[in-house]
């Protein structure tokens, strides 16, 4: 019967071809965080609602609309839209805030939102992300953006724009309010059904709003950076000047507001034109309240997270480079059991040197292992039958050149393999010039 179910709409499945592709942005994001002097954290893949009602705040589109929340036994549970509420919440429980400051976090999660899936816009996609808390400074928010540009540029991307702007504290955003609300006031009748509730609620959101309509009245809206106070004007200055002294590019852009509630003072995101309207591939800022709002100290913090599936599509589209896949080392292709019987003792030492090696599983004749070996792309073969048993001895053949070495089945085996295998890997490494993703032997 043929098989009918399908994944749900707006999730991926990731197959063994592609994800070496994870597995670089996984491995250059790891190195980037721990260079900056951040610890990777885990948390549940799902948590209270109420914790993201809280923190995400109740009038955002995702506690409106996107929650897949499940009711189990009088407690409700939320899948987690993204990465910050928990972080922050496991800081708290764990009293991780209560050890040296500023305390910094990364991770990487699988998050979900029921949004109207496109291109680079899933229900579940994932995030690589990160959480700073302690501090007040603005060097803190040039060392996150610093860190995400550094990542972008270790992944080899081009073309992204830096975009800043500064939402400011509660106190300078209560004048910000009154000025929005007067602004949208004489337009309300025209607003979307969803923007007149925000009116009411909080209307710096209108500002986000995707409706061209409501898009065209906010054209003209009050700009926040004219409403800072003077604390957090200093703030978005000295950031500036951060920027420009590491020579981070960046545009000032008063309309970014964020999707989620929590923000206050710096915000950002990392934005690029080539892969359509999900062109948004990192985005973050600092939110000194959330803590405190959790039930914590008031402790500053700030953060971001990049969408992987949206990096891997600009990564695909700029010809980006990734880490070459694992194959398999050697592969011995054998007639008779006793020659598939040494073959299994080989390819078990071998394997505790730490080469991918393998046998035939299938009952092949020789030739169909042949073939199956250049299938799988094996660097080397031995072809193991009753004479060279008889021998002791068998030829390793390089699959790509073609030549043949003979070599003892001894003890020595291994050993033996091991030079032909690293003579090789220096020849390429010459080739190469040692370049960061040649075939070396040291990720075995
Ligand atoms: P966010 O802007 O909601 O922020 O999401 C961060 C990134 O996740 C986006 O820039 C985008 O690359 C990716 N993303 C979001 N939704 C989707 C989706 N439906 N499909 C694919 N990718 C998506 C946050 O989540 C904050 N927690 C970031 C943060 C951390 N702020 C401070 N600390």
């Amino acid at each position: 019967m043929a098989m009918n179910i399908k994944r749900p709409n707006g999730t991926e499945d990731v197959l063994p071809k592609d994800v070496h592709k994870w597995n670089t942005v996984e491995k250059i994001a790891r190195e980037t965080a721990e260079s900056f002097g951040f610890s990777e954290i885990r948390i549940p893949t799902f948590e209270n609602t109420d914790l993201f009602l809280r923190s995400v705040g109740e009038t955002t589109d995702v506690v409106q609309k996107e929650m897949y929340t499940v009711k189990a036994k009088e407690t409700e549970f939320t899948l987690r839209p993204e990465g910050t509420a928990g972080t922050i919440r496991a800081m708290l429980q764990n009293g991780l805030l209560n050890e040296a400051l500023p305390q910094k976090v990364f991770y990487m999660l699988s998050c979900f939102r029921h949004e109207r899936p496109q291109a680079g816009r899933l229900r579940e996609f994932h995030q690589f992300g990160l959480e700073m808390a302690g501090s007040a400074a603005p060097t803190a928010d040039a060392e996150v953006i610093s860190l995400a540009k550094t990542l972008l540029t270790r992944l080899g991307l081009k073309n992204i724009e830096l975009y800043i702007n500064s939402i400011g504290c509660p106190s300078c955003r209560t004048k910000y309010h009154e000025a929005l609300k007067a602004y949208f006031e004489p337009h309300k009748e025209e607003l979307c059904d969803t923007c007149k509730e925000r009116l009411v609620k909080n209307p710096m959101r209108l500002l986000d709003c995707k409706s061209p309509i409501c898009q065209e009245i906010a054209k003209d809206a009050p700009l926040i950076t004219d409403y800072l106070c003077e604390e957090c004007d200093e703030h978005f200055k000295k950031l500036q000047a951060y920027l420009t002294n590491l020579g981070i590019e960046y545009k000032v852009n008063p309309k970014i507001v964020r999707g989620l509630d929590y923000y206050t003072k710096t915000v950002f995101e990392f934005v690029t034109t080539e892969i359509g309207a999900q062109g948004t591939v990192c985005g973050g800022g600092r939110y000194d309240g959330l803590i405190e709002q959790l039930g914590g100290q008031h402790i500053p913090a700030l953060g971001f997270a990049m969408g992987i599936e949206r990096l891997l599509l600009v990564m695909d589209k700029q010809g980006c480079d990734y880490l070459t896949p694992k194959k398999c080392d050697i592969y011995f292709a054998t007639m008779g059991d006793a020659a598939l019987e040494k073959a299994m003792e080989l390819v078990k030492d071998l394997r505790e040197f730490g080469y991918c090696a393998e046998y035939d599983l299938m009952g092949r004749g020789i030739k169909a292992q042949m073939k199956y070996a250049n299938k799988i792309g094996a660097a080397y073969t031995v072809v193991l039958g009753d004479n060279e048993l008889a021998e002791g001895k068998a030829r390793l053949k390089e699959m790509e050149s073609g030549n043949e070495t003979e070599i003892l089945l001894n003890d020595k085996f291994t050993t033996n393999f091991e030079n032909e295998y690293f003579n090789k890997v220096l020849d390429i490494m010459d080739d190469e010039n040692g370049s960061m993703f040649a075939f070396t032997g040291e990720d075995k």
